[in-house]
């Protein structure tokens, strides 16, 4: 793992968009994993900005999205397909036709879960998976105790979760959907790079459990640790907890060329 502490959510959006804007540049048709939630906004923001600024062209890239509601319909404005499509999608030059993103209203979930696992074979894999981490050490919506072997598939929302999200739902909990879909933790961790951001006080426990806690199915996302290539690049409030920042930020400020 690769630690990254930068002074604030600013500056760590700014490094993580531009690790993906090289990568789009060295490969225009990289297949990129995409999430959804606070944590990636700045970041997407950089992208539209970059298409905006300077024409940078995404038109050969392929995404696929981490998670999505079960049975939110795609008009809803909470649901994952509305979120992209309002914080990224409609201001670059992505081609609709190589969007993914689980529909939450298929009549066969199970089938759907099934190829959208094919579909990301089929692309050739993720290059590179953006990940944001819930406070209870979630990625994507596998919660405490998802399978390290686990694929696409449902999964329900944990009491704490819902509660993280009941402020994207008029702040009640009774409006956010229980079930979703998401990539498993074993889909995450076939991406070539994984990228997980966190910003704030209140992922301070859950990303010192990801990096210097034993790998636990309690953490879901202790299981990068097992990720040959994964970059974790926070602000100094979730960094707090960390026992070993120091040596992280001495490594960073001498990483060889
Ligand atoms: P957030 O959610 O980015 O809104 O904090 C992250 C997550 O739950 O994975």
């Amino acid at each position: 793992m690769e630690i990254i502490i930068l002074p604030d959510a600013a500056a760590a959006s700014k490094a993580a968009a531009q690790i993906l804007l090289d990568l789009v540049t060295h490969k225009p048709d990289a297949v990129l994993g995409l999430a959804t939630g606070g944590t990636p906004l700045a970041l997407y923001s950089e992208l539209i900005a970059a298409h905006k600024d300077h024409a940078f062209d995404f038109s050969r890239v392929t995404t696929f999205n981490l998670d999505e509601y079960i049975g939110l319909p795609e008009e809803h404005p909470q649901s994952y397909h509305a979120f992209m499509h309002e914080n990224l999608f409609r201001h670059i030059n992505i081609q609709p036709a190589r969007i993914h993103i689980p529909d939450g209203n298929a009549a066969d979930i199970k089938a759907h879960c099934i190829a959208y696992e094919q579909a990301i074979r089929d692309a050739g894999g993720v290059d590179l998976q953006l990940l944001g981490i819930g406070s209870d050490g979630h990625i994507g919506f596998n919660e405490p105790t998802s399978s390290f072997g686990s694929r696409t598939r449902t999964k329900t929302l944990t009491r704490q979760t819902i509660k993280d999200n009941a402020r994207f739902f008029e702040d009640d909990p009774a409006l956010v959907p229980k079930h979703c879909i998401t990539m498993g933790i074993a889909t995450i961790l076939e991406a070539r790079c994984a990228l997980l951001l966190a910003f704030g006080k209140g992922k301070a426990d859950a990303i010192a459990a990801t990096v210097e806690g034993p790998l636990s199915a309690m953490i879901p996302a202790s299981a990068l640790q097992l990720h040959p290539n994964a970059k974790i690049i926070i602000d100094q409030d979730a960094a707090a907890k960390l026992t070993f920042a120091d040596y992280y930020q001495w490594a960073y400020a001498n990483k060889p060329e």
